[in-house]
């Protein structure tokens, strides 16, 4: 019965086109922006080799599972889980992982625009020359007179937040397939050239010390859970994204190889990322763990600097915002497939209705940035906040669930159906990663990093004196 499903919104051309459209998602302001500055807040290295041991033991088998359940239930995610349960005489329940990421998406659409909306506007700074031979003053100085303008802020938020509905509103193939085919290599290799540049003329041994030289004494439960958190949003998973895409892949094609894929293409352009921005950070005797403008100040001192910055900056934001875009599309592609398919919505409506609440909630975000600066109950303005929760809570508590039904519910004669190689080892492998590891690791990072474990320790301990004393 499951193999028989369609999906309502069509299907991927090929495995190639699922492939781009996959790391298209994948790849975006977690690799570029997010990467290289919560490796700065976290201190280096060590955050490093965490970051990479969960995406290779959690993220990618992960990926791999919201794949499977995706193709599986050929709908959107909240409707996957609602028959995929029922085809496995399971609770109802289990819909509400889809709503959790239906939640998740809007908080990070909402501030992920507002970023967007930064490199939007950085295309025509720099094409403008507003960076040449720009001082490190300059440059942060730039950075701050874009995001203490609240209406240029929220233009350019409603400017990207208008292009990710339109892309959304024309559909699967019509839309989205167009858009990654030529974009993503060109992303690859504009990368490459800062790469190049960077290393030639920052401070490269300091950099790339700073990012592969891991120094143990700056881990805590809580870089582990940021390590997580980052694994999470970089590789799109944990609120359906992922498993939307799935729902729209064709039946013969390899789930195991995919993800692989998908999952070192994502790595790559974060590494690239890094290597791109620290060896400039050092040079310039900039702060590693300056936040969310981090990218924007460091990369255009070295624009403003280069041969030929003006162009290759231009392009860099160019390509930035289409990596962008193509994952924010991904961000909301799963609430309108529900939309289209519970309320009977055409795209286009639910694109609109979709994509403005999540433009509205975005102004609180764009305002931490100016006048609701100082405003930061719990130590974490509203932004911060939304991050916080949709990236380091909701993300790996969707992953998690998502690796336990996969793993624990789903029937194994099903799983084997749809990983599609028969109990071979990467299956095997696959299954020993999702049931094990992958859930076990989200619990104990989680009850580390929020101080549970800790909490749930005192009070046993309070207990069993109260008991025994
Ligand atoms: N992975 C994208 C990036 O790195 C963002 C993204 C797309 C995302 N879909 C997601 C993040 C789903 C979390 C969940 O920019």
């Amino acid at each position: 019965m499951a193999a028989a499903r369609k999906s309502m919104h069509g299907e991927w051309s090929s495995r190639w086109i699922f492939i781009l459209a996959a790391t298209g998602s994948a790849v975006g302001l977690g690799n570029i922006w997010r990467f290289p500055y919560v490796t700065g807040e976290n201190g280096g290295g060590a955050f490093v080799l965490v970051y990479l041991a969960c995406v290779a033991f959690v993220g990618i088998p992960i990926l791999a599972a919201e794949i499977l359940l995706g193709r599986r239930g050929r709908q959107s995610p909240i409707n996957t889980m609602r028959v995929l349960a029922d085809d496995e005489g399971l609770s109802s329940r289990w819909a509400y992982v889809g709503w959790m990421g239906v939640v998740a998406g809007f908080l990070i659409l909402s501030f992920y625009s507002v970023v967007a909306g930064w490199s939007l506007a950085y295309i025509f700074y720099v094409a403008g020359g507003v960076f040449n031979d720009a001082t490190i003053a300059d440059s942060q100085g730039e950075f701050h007179q874009l995001t203490g303008s609240v209406a240029r802020l929220t233009l350019w938020h409603a400017a990207f937040m208008a292009m990710t509905m339109f892309v959304v509103a024309r559909g699967v193939s019509g839309g989205l397939e167009k858009a990654v085919k030529l974009l993503m290599p060109a992303l690859f290799s504009i990368l490459l050239v800062i790469v190049g540049y960077s290393l030639t003329t920052g401070d490269a041994a300091a950099g790339l010390r700073y990012l592969f030289e891991p120094d143990f004494s700056k881990i805590n439960g809580a870089t582990i859970l940021a390590a997580l958190g980052q694994a999470f949003f970089s590789l799109s998973l944990g609120m359906g994204s992922i498993m939307v895409y799935g729902s729209y892949l064709p039946k013969d094609v390899s789930i195991a190889q995919t993800s692989i894929i998908v999952g070192c293409a994502d790595t790559v352009v974060a590494l690239l990322a890094g290597i791109a921005i620290f060896p400039i950070v050092f040079g310039y005797g900039l702060e590693p763990g300056q936040g969310p403008g981090l990218v924007f100040i460091t990369l255009t001192i070295a624009f403003g600097h280069m041969p030929g910055g003006q162009f290759f900056g231009a392009l860099f934001f160019i390509l930035l915002t289409v990596a962008a875009w193509t994952s924010a599309i991904s961000i909301l592609e799963p609430v309108v497939a529900w939309l289209v398919e519970s309320a009977r919505w055409s795209r286009l409506k639910a694109s609109l209705i979709g994509g403005v609440s999540a433009w509205l909630l975005g102004i609180g975000s764009l305002l931490s940035f100016n006048y609701w600066e100082d405003f930061t109950p719990g130590g974490r303005n509203f932004f911060d906040w939304a991050e916080f929760i949709s990236t380091t809570i909701l993300l790996p508590l969707g992953g998690m669930l998502v690796a336990i039904f996969a793993g624990w519910r789903l029937s194994l004669a099903s799983s084997m159906d749809e990983f599609g190689t028969g109990p071979s080892v990467g299956y095997r492998t696959w299954l020993g990663l999702i049931l094990f590891v992958a859930p076990l690791g989200v619990a104990i990072v989680f009850a580390e990093g929020t101080g549970l474990r800790r909490a749930v320790g005192s009070f046993l301990a309070a207990v069993s004196t109260a008991l025994f004393s």
